[in-house]
């Protein structure tokens, strides 16, 4: 695997693979470092799926709502390459800042609409879904990748990208990976190790209230308020207030008051100083994922 820093060494890199393999499809996975199992996953699924396989290491500060969020982020680039080159990855893209952000920059690419003002973006700021969308799209122009591999732990992000992609005729395919979890049931995320001992255990409430509303949707259950109810109750059982918790459209993100035909129930909560999201799928998704 190579390390490159530079678009301009990106751009040899990838221009030379291709023109060695005119026909090889291109794979990005766009991370921010701080490897973990989840991240891995996505890189095998490139791997297996595509000739060239690009991972871009880019903690992207126009994304983070607090400034203690950015400064805490853990950050350990030679651990990543290590878990990149071992999961598959022919080159490590790792821009500095200045590359990414040089003085002067001054575009944003903005989606509107409920698709990054609810949820992630009513408790962060329409802002976060704006930081992502722009360096998206950068990381997208970048490398021209033919596919990009993003993680349904983010399932509103994986929303975002689509609609952006779809908005702006980018031709990209977007690959969404399911959620890899700690044995168990916590889901896989750079801020686990920010979590104290004491505060571990307390992190499976949302894994909880996600189970919950699985069993209440499993023994009969379609109504939207009483399997929220039922959810958020799992989760204060263990000594944890959502931040939100919601049963939406998959694709739409539009609350649902009943149950029908693939309802993603989202959750986001403060563990201790950590912030967590997860989510499920109740009845057949639509992506035909299940
Ligand atoms: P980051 O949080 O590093 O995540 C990179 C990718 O890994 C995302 O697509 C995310 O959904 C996926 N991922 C994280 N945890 C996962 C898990 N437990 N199982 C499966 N996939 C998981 O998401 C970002 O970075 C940034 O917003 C980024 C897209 C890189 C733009 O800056």
């Amino acid at each position: 695997m190579r390390t490159l820093r530079t678009v301009t060494e990106l751009r040899t890199a990838v221009r030379a693979a291709r023109r060695q393999d005119p026909a090889g499809v291109i794979g990005l996975v766009p991370t921010m470092g701080a490897l973990h199992d989840g991240h891995v996953q996505l890189i095998r699924e490139a791997r297996l799926a595509c000739e060239h396989v690009v991972v871009s290491l880019f903690v992207n500060p126009a994304q983070f709502d607090a400034a203690s969020d950015l400064a805490a982020y853990p950050r350990d680039e030679q651990s990543d390459a290590g878990q990149a080159s071992e999961a598959g990855a022919d080159f490590l893209f790792a821009p500095s800042l200045e590359t990414v952000y040089p003085d002067g920059f001054a575009t944003s690419v903005q989606l509107s609409g409920p698709l990054v003002e609810t949820l992630e973006g009513a408790h962060r700021g329409a802002a976060h879904f704006h930081g992502v969308t722009t360096v998206v799209t950068k990381l997208f122009n970048m490398v021209q990748p033919d596919v990009a591999f993003f993680g349904r732990k983010d399932a509103q992000q994986v929303l975002v990208v689509s609609k952006l992609v779809e908005d702006l005729d980018l031709p990209i395919r977007i690959e969404a990976v399911d959620t890899v979890r700690e044995p168990d049931g916590l889901a896989r995320s750079s801020r686990n190790v920010r979590l104290s001992a004491d505060d571990r255990p307390k992190a499976l409430a949302l894994r909880a209230g996600l189970l919950a509303a699985e069993a209440a949707f499993a023994a009969g259950e379609r109504d939207a308020q009483n399997v929220h109810a039922v959810a958020v109750q799992a989760m204060t059982d263990l000594g944890v207030a959502p931040e939100y918790l919601a049963l939406v459209h998959p694709r739409t993100l539009a609350p649902v008051t009943t149950i029908d035909g693939g309802t993603l129930v989202v959750v986001a909560a403060h563990v201790g100083g950590v912030r967590l999201i997860d989510n499920t799928t109740l009845g057949p998704d639509p992506s035909g994922r299940r």
